[in-house]
């Protein structure tokens, strides 16, 4: 029996990079996925590639999660869709580069805190609702070791991240013991964002880290299957790193 037999995960963020991970790693589990992002065109080519490798319905969906509505109209079209929710990954995350603090307009703190904070709450809100009346369910939120070390070139972004645990911590509160709420911390991993790391930042990074390198993007997976399944039966509330020793 694999560990997500009959099981439905939804990822935000889940046409590439760690999403991208989670997804694949999922359905090889047995899920059945719902891969949500802005752009529907990589989700429904994963969702074949993924349909084609590992024989389990995949959903792609157009959602822009910094959208309070359209966070509502996922929600309401994966319960039209599937009977359940048993994961939810609230993953999808972005930071804008800017000049200087000061340089930051209000559209930009709005952008980074709409997409990293205010989705994944209203989603992780809607769907544990949900999860619990079902009887359980698993969330994931995605955080970053900015919020714990954060640099004056992500200081929105990493305010948005230390609410994400907040987020979490609250959740796993009001939603025990039926739904289990955790955050997922990555460090520096080797998807789409590090292109537009130069040589001398990737550097600087890897002397902050203890093993001497940054992560490639499957090395997300196997933290995100413990958090995703039994495997996890007695965690909640809690920060797992997956930061190879981010000091
Ligand atoms: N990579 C790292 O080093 C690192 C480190 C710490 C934390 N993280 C966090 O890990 C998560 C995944 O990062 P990644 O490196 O895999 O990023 P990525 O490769 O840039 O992928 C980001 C994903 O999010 C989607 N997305 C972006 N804005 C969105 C929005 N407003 N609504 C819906 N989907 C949106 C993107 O697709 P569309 O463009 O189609 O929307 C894409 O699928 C993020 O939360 C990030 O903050 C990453």
């Amino acid at each position: 029996m694999k560990s997500l037999e009959g099981q439905v995960a939804v990822v935000t963020g889940g046409s590439r990079g760690l999403g991208e991970q989670m997804v694949r790693a999922f359905a090889a589990e047995g899920a059945d996925v719902v891969i949500a992002s802005r752009k529907l065109e990589p989700c429904a080519a994963l969702a074949e590639s993924v349909r084609t490798e590992f024989g389990v319905e995949a959903v792609p969906f157009a959602v822009n999660v910094s959208e309070w509505d359209q966070c509502d109209q996922l929600v309401e079209r994966v319960y039209e869709r599937f009977d359940k929710v048993d994961v939810l990954v609230n993953n999808a995350g972005m930071s804008p580069l800017y000049d200087r603090l000061s340089s930051i307009s209000e559209l930009l703190f709005d952008k980074v805190i709409n997409v990293n904070m205010k989705g994944p709450f209203r989603l992780a809100v809607l769907f544990g609702e949900r999860m619990r009346q079902d009887g359980g369910g698993r969330i994931i939120n995605v955080g970053s070791i900015e919020a714990m070390t954060p640099e004056p070139d992500a200081l929105p972004y990493a305010m948005a991240k230390a609410a994400v645990h907040t987020l979490t911590q609250g959740l796993a509160k009001v939603l025990s013991p039926e739904v289990r709420v955790n955050t997922l911390q990555p460090g520096p991993f080797l998807t789409h964002i590090s292109r537009a790391w130069s040589p001398e930042f990737k550097a600087g990074l890897e002397e902050r880290i203890r093993l001497g390198r940054c992560a490639e993007p499957a090395e997300i997976v196997g933290a995100a299957l413990f958090l995703a399944t039994a495997a996890s039966s007695f965690t909640t509330g809690t920060l797992l790193r997956v930061d190879g020793g981010w000091a």
